[in-house]
């Protein structure tokens, strides 16, 4: 190990490190990563961290390996073992689909919706380890939220977050799409929202290492030839069986994605209302609502 360093130094050099990787996003914020890196070695908050501190060489050691692992391309939340997401902290681990903050708009969007409905009824499609459908329990206790994916691994995390956070109202079950709903939905659901796999199978080498060598293939592609919306396609043409007339059907996707999906649920008999974007371009959110969109459109 060589000399001490303050830990100014460290944060840059931390940040220099994972600049310069070519296995994770580019539009990370590499220089928070590194902060929030080192307050865990020092076991400290990151607001906490003071410039001139020389952490002991134990630390350091610690410290530059976690940077080696992320510009390597493991993903933050594996090295710290959680994330926070609309504002709820989250215990991750390898296995699942990495909860993103992008979809927190998802959140929002069915959020601004569900303030309008008593005892409303959610359910969220390809739920992975839960994150939105556990955002959406904690924020309407009075809801009936329910989570479904194919993989029992992200499901259990989700189990074990719903657990330590009290969230009661939210249930996790095994299925294929909609398949571990109890029939008593059929017709009766206010809000589905969907992370849907949409990555065509032959673009999956393009993503960067910490998508492709960390997440089960699965979780991203529908690991079909053709357009990759062969999920997709099953997510909206069964929400017409589960929502209930002037219920939203609300879809995270990526930009270039959104003009196949809205067509889809066009087809599929849904008023498509429009997209809601964060303005990060990381994500788009289609919405879609069955039966008129009436007064409420493109709230
Ligand atoms: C893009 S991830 C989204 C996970 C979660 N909603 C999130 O945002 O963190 C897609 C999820 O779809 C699940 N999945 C794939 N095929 C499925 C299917 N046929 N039925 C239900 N879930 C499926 C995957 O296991 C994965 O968890």
């Amino acid at each position: 190990m060589g000399q001490a360093k303050d830990v100014a130094s460290l944060i840059d050099l931390g940040e220099r490190v994972m600049n310069d990787s070519t296995h994770v996003f580019e539009d990370h914020d590499h220089r928070e990563e590194a902060e929030e890196l080192l307050a865990l070695c020092l076991k400290r908050e990151p607001d906490e961290l003071d410039d001139l501190y020389e952490p002991a060489p134990r630390i350091m050691e610690r410290y530059l390996s976690m940077v080696a692992r992320r510009a390597g391309g493991e993903p933050l939340p594996f090295i710290t073992g959680r994330i926070e997401f609309y504002g709820l902290d989250l215990e991750v681990r390898p296995g699942a689909f990495v909860p993103r903050p992008s979809s927190e708009l998802t959140v929002d969007r069915a959020a601004r919706r569900l303030r309008k409905r008593q005892n409303p009824i959610v359910v969220d499609v390809c739920t992975g380890a839960g994150p939105i459908a556990l955002a959406l329990g904690d924020e309407f206790p009075d809801a009936e939220v329910w989570g479904t994916d194919i993989l029992e691994e992200g499901l259990a995390q989700g189990r074990r977050n719903a657990k330590h956070l009290g969230i009661v109202n939210v249930t996790l079950k095994k299925g294929d799409m909609y398949g571990g709903l109890p029939a008593r939905l059929r017709g009766s659901v206010d809000i589905i929202t969907g992370h849907v796999p949409y990555v065509p199978v032959d673009e999956i080498e393009d993503l960067p290492s910490e998508v492709k060598e960390f997440e089960p293939v699965h979780t991203l592609s529908d690991g079909a030839p053709g357009d990759g919306l062969h999920l997709m396609r099953k997510a909206v043409n069964e929400a017409t069986e589960w929502l209930k007339p002037g219920g939203w059907l609300l879809l995270e996707v990526s930009d270039d994605t959104t003009p196949k999906v809205r067509k889809l649920v066009r087809k599929a008999g849904l008023t498509d209302v429009g997209v809601a974007s964060d303005g990060d371009e990381l994500s788009e959110v289609v919405e879609a609502r069955l039966g008129p969109a009436g007064k409420s459109k493109a709230r």
